[in-house]
C-alpha cells in the first residue's frame, strides 16, 4: 500500500466509524428493547475481507474440475489416516456428546516429538487465527504500539486494533525484500509487539532463526509473534528459540500442509509464563474433538505430509520453468503459492474465474500493483492447469 493508500484507508476507517455511529444497532420494526451501540474500538474497524469462491465453485455444474486456488489451502485430501482415525472415534461411540478433551493431551504429545518443543511450551488453538487473537487480546491494550512489515497477512490487523493498539506499519523497497530496515526505524523500546509472518503470505519472505534470535535479543521487552502458518513448505524454523527467548510466541497450524483447515486446529510454542498470561483467557473447550482426532492422526503419517510437500517443490519447478519461457513476472515463494504480476490483472482475473480457476487478487496490497496470489498444488494439477489456462499467462 503506497502512503496515499494508507491515508485513504485511514479516512475509510473514520468514515466508517461515521457511518456506524448513525448506523447503530437500532431495533427493527416494532420489536422493542433500546439500541445497542458497538463498542467504538470495534467500530472503527475495516473489517478482514474474507472472499473465498467456495460458494462459487459450489454453485457451479463443473465444480469437479475447478481449481480453488484462493486460500492457500492444501490442494488434496489429508492423509487417509485422518478419515480413518475419526471414522474410528466415531464407531467406538465415543460421542460428541461430551466436550472434547481439555487441553488436547494426546495431541500436545505428538507435538513435542514433531516441534521439538518441551510441553510446557506448547498450547493448541482452534486455527492459528484463535492463537492470534488470544494473543493480541492478553498482551495488548489501546495505544501500544504494534510493528507490522507489509505486506502481510492482514487479519491480524484486525485483531490488533480490536484491542485499540496502534499499528505502525512499514514497508521495504520492493515487496519481497525483508525490510529490516524498516523494521528497525519503526521499533523502539516501547514497541509492544512486533509481527512477523515466515514464510510471509503473500509475498514468501522468509525470517531465518538468527534474525528472530537477534530481534528477540535487540528488543527484550517487545513481545516478537512468528506466524509460522506455512513453515512446512519452507522447513526454516523459529519455533525452538522459544525455550531459550521468553519475548517470542510461534504460532503454526494444520489448516495448510496437513490439509485440515475444515477442522480449525492450530497451536502456539512459548514460555510457559507467557503461556500462563494466555490461559487467563483461553477456553480449553475451544479445539473441537475431532480436530484433536484428526490432527494427531495427521502426525502419525508425515510420510503423507513429506510426499506432498516433494510434489509441491516439483509443482514450483515446473511453475518456474512456464514463467520463464513465458516472460511473466512471477515470484515462486518459499511456501505454498506464487506471486504474478499481470499486466491486466483484473482481466486475467476474470478469464481465469471463467475456466474455473479461482485465484486470490493480491494487487491492492502495497508493492503488489497488478499482482495475483496462487496456491501451488500436486504436479498433476499443475500440469492440468497450465494445459487449462497457460495461455492467459502466456498472451500477457
Ligand atoms: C499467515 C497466516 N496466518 C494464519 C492464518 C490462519 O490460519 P488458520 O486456519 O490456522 O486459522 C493464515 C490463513 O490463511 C495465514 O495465511
Amino acid at each position: 500500500m503506497s502512503d496515499a493508500n494508507l491515508e485513504i484507508r485511514a479516512a475509510e476507517v473514520v468514515a466508517k466509524e461515521q457511518q456506524g455511529r448513525r448506523r447503530a444497532l437500532r431495533p427493527v420494526g416494532d420489536q422493542a428493547g433500546g439500541t445497542i451501540e458497538v463498542a467504538p474500538t470495534i467500530r472503527a474497524l475495516t473489517p478482514y475481507e474474507a472472499v473465498s469462491s467456495q460458494a462459487a465453485i459450489e454453485a457451479s455444474p463443473d465444480h469437479h474440475t475447478s481449481f480453488k486456488l484462493d486460500w492457500n489451502e492444501c490442494t488434496i485430501e489429508p492423509s487417509p489416516r485422518v478419515n480413518e482415525a475419526i471414522a474410528d472415534y466415531l464407531q467406538q461411540g465415543r460421542g460428541l456428546n461430551w466436550y472434547p478433551r481439555l487441553g488436547s493431551k494426546e495431541l500436545i504429545e505428538a507435538l513435542i516429538d514433531y516441534t521439538g518443543v518441551a510441553r510446557d511450551h506448547l498450547l493448541v488453538t482452534n486455527g492459528s487465527d484463535d492463537a492470534l487473537r488470544l494473543i493480541c487480546s492478553t498482551f495488548l491494550d489501546t495505544d501500544d504500539p504494534v510493528v507490522i512489515p507489509v505486506p502481510t497477512y492482514n487479519h491480524f490487523m484486525v485483531f490488533a486494533q480490536s484491542r485499540g493498539a496502534d499499528v505502525i506499519t512499514t514497508r521495504g523497497e520492493t515487496a519481497f525484500s525483508k525490510n529490516l530496515e524498516g523494521i528497525e526505524q519503526a521499533m523502539s523500546s516501547q514497541t509492544r509487539l512486533l509481527y512477523l509472518v515466515s514464510p510471509n503470505n503473500p509475498t514468501g519472505v522468509v525470517y531465518e532463526p538468527e534474525v528472530v534470535a537477534d530481534l528477540c535479543r535487540r528488543y527484550p521487552e517487545t513481545l516478537i509473534v512468528l506466524d509460522e502458518a506455512y513453515f512446512e513448505f519452507s522447513q526454516v524454523t523459529g519455533v525452538e528459540l522459544v525455550e531459550e527467548f521468553s519475548n517470542l510466541m510461534v504460532t503454526r497450524t494444520f489448516s495448510k500442509a496437513f490439509g485440515l483447515a475444515g477442522l480449525r486446529v492450530g497451536y502456539l510454542a512459548a514460555s510457559p509464563e507467557l503461556l500462563d498470561g494466555v490461559r487467563r483467557i483461553y477456553n480449553p473447550k475451544s479445539v473441537n474433538t475431532l480436530g484433536q482426532v484428526g490432527a494427531v492422526a495427521a502426525l502419525e503419517d508425515l510420510e503423507y505430509l513429506e510426499s506432498f510437500l516433494d510434489e509441491v517443490n516439483a509443482s514450483k519447478k515446473i511453475l518456474r520453468e512456464f514463467f520463464d519461457n513465458c516472460d511473466v513476472d512471477a515470484r515462486i515463494t518459499s511456501a505454498n503459492f506464487v506471486v504474478v504480476r499481470m499486466p491486466d490483472v483484473d482481466s486475467a482475473l476474470d478469464e481465469l474465474e471463467q475456466r474455473g480457476v479461482y485465484v486470490r487478487d493480491r494487487s491492492s496490497y502495497p508493492g503488489l500493483e497488478g499482482c495475483l496470489r496462487m496456491t501451488v498444488g500436486t504436479t498433476e494439477q499443475t500440469e492440468r492447469l497450465l494445459d487449462r489456462v497457460g495461455d492467459i499467462f502466456r498472451s500477457r
